[in-house]
């Protein structure tokens, strides 16, 4: 009997070890954790229940039959996080680089599988050199069930990726089709091609953290969602956004206790400058509207002038999505519409409703957004809120200009609920403008034409740069003082509640990708 035990401890010990004390020594020495260390501390303690913890690979190539390691560089289970089921995959570096094969591969699908049978998140940390180059097009096969699987989880369960090493190659296109990417600074990079092939095709000297680093990711590609200065800042990101998920496209966002007190937000009254040109940060308005410091900004260094991220109003999850006139005057281009676009799809797949704040002076005009196709790409956003069914308020502070107006969650595209402050304005285009081209004539006939010109603007302004004429036709639901923004937005969203709408039969829309 004793036997048996001593045979199972020292099977369990051996794949504790991983690829043995040297190698963990030298991930420690690189800054990183080893994959069993980053799941417990993700887990709620005592939680992780491993599965496959001895399976191995079956290969005898290039002398693999000597290089078998228990477990095969990934280690796979479940557990929870604030006592909520989720699946998680984390490759072990130390293991043959965290390379993926056959057996391994099995793993991370076993684990995929698991999660959309149950409905529960998975959340994926990487850390690997890759296709298992010894093992050849299996490699290239157990990736490929990955990726089938990544799509057909897609908007069933959440799926989360952490980068923590690198992720090089065909290998970084699961985490692109998860649902948020998180990269930690210094000790993560990911692309399709490294630095010697970019060297060799097009002879650009680039190191890998400017090809594929977090921050490159964060500002320049938005590939990254989050970035984290280290391992354990990031594992406490994953824990706080798993938070705000439901487990599943079927379940609501988990709901924290809530009393309702003074919900009147006076500081909102002053907040938009005297001058319409003016700058004010966006964020100042979205924190008086949400729970006290309830809220997590997602792609906070990409396309930033859209602020979009998760928080809480009397407790329950909301997206927010935000023009920020603080930077480039909230304008819309292509960057910004992908980045709200995707955000909302997010949230409309996993029923967490959106609180969308307005202030657009347009879409931005130029030969470099229109020959990249800001015509597409702005439509996705159109196309996004159009086909959200989950309760949708707007808030329009100021600027509701032109196309930008129909497309930022106006009525005519299902918003619920639209508010607009007294400062708002919205009309087909700003008054200047306006006034140059619809008074042309009368403009340039004029003595001083300045002064025409001033009286024109003054003109169409006094007419439509106000919230008024759209309240007259129904467009606005009510025109609100700032101050009572987060009361009406809480009514709204208990209204809301049971809302349910239904998208017409079809196979799947078409979105302009
Ligand atoms: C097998 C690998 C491996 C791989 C690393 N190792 N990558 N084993 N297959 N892909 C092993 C190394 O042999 C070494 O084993 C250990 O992991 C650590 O690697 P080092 O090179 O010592 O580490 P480091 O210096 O930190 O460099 C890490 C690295 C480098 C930059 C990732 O290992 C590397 O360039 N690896 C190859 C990357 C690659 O070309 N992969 C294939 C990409 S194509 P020992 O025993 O010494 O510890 C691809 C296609 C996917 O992935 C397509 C999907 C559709």
């Amino acid at each position: 009997m004793k036997e048996w035990f001593d045979a199972l401890d020292k099977k369990q010990q051996q794949a504790l070890e991983g690829g043995g004390a040297d190698r963990v020594a030298a991930q420690h020495k690189k800054g990183k954790l080893t994959a069993r260390e980053r799941v417990n501390l993700l887990l709620d303690e005592g939680s992780f229940q491993e599965i496959g913890q001895l399976v191995t690979h079956r290969s005898t190539n290039f002398g693999l039959a000597e290089q078998v390691f228990l477990g095969d560089g990934v280690v796979t289970g479940f557990g929870t996080v604030e006592g909520r089921l989720v699946y998680v995959f984390s490759q072990d570096f130390t293991v043959l680089g965290g390379s993926l094969a056959e057996a391994h591969a099995q793993k991370i699908g076993r684990i995929m599988d698991l999660a959309m049978q149950n409905g529960a998140p998975v959340i994926g940390m990487n850390d690997s050199g890759g296709a298992r180059i010894q093992e050849g097009v299996v490699s290239l096969g157990g990736y490929a069930d990955i990726f089938y699987r990544n799509v057909r989880s897609s908007g069933v369960v959440p799926q989360i990726s952490a980068i923590m090493g690198p992720c090089a190659g065909g290998a970084v296109y699961s985490p692109a089709l998860t649902d948020f990417v998180l990269m930690v600074e210094n000790t993560s990079y990911m692309f399709v091609t490294g630095p010697n092939v970019v060297k060799t095709v097009t002879h650009e000297e680039v190191t890998a953290e400017e090809l594929g680093g977090a921050s490159t990711h964060a500002s320049k590609s938005g590939v990254a969602h989050f970035t984290a200065a280290n391992e354990l800042i990031a594992i406490q990101q994953l824990r706080q956004l798993v938070g705000y998920m439901p487990s599943n496209c079927e379940e609501e966002p988990p709901a924290l206790p809530y009393t309702i007190g003074d919900e009147s937000r006076p500081e909102l009254d002053s907040i938009i400058p005297d001058n319409p040109n003016q700058p004010y940060d966006i964020r100042q308005v979205m924190n008086a509207v949400i729970d006290h410091d309830s809220s997590m900004e997602v792609h906070a260094d990409y396309a930033r002038n859209m602020v979009i991220g998760f928080a809480r109003v009397e407790g329950r999850t909301v997206g927010c999505v935000a023009n920020q006139p603080a930077v480039l005057a909230g304008v819309l281009d292509i960057d910004a519409s992908i980045k709200a676009a995707r955000f909302v799809r997010f949230c409309d797949a996993f029923n967490i409703p959106l609180i969308v704040f307005v202030d657009v002076p347009g879409f931005l005009p130029g030969t470099d957004q229109e020959w990249r196709g800001i015509i597409n790409h702005g439509a996705k956003l159109l196309y996004a809120f159009s086909e959200a069914t989950v309760p949708r308020i707007t808030i329009i502070t100021r600027k509701a200009y032109g196309g930008a107006y129909d497309v930022m969650n106006s009525k005519h595209i299902g918003c619920d609920m639209n508010y607009a402050w007294p400062s708002a304005e919205i009309a087909v285009m700003g008054a200047k403008g306006a006034a140059e081209i619809i008074f042309k004539g009368e403009i340039a006939k004029a003595k001083d034409k300045d002064a025409k010109w001033k009286e024109k603007e003054a003109e169409y302004k006094e007419q439509f740069a106000n919230p008024y004429e759209a309240a007259a036709r129904g467009y606005v639901d009510e025109v609100i003082r700032p101050s009572e923004t987060r009361l009406k937005v809480i009514h709204a969203l208990r209204m809301l509640r049971n809302k349910v709408d239904k998208l017409p039969k079809k196979k799947h829309g078409n979105i302009p990708l």
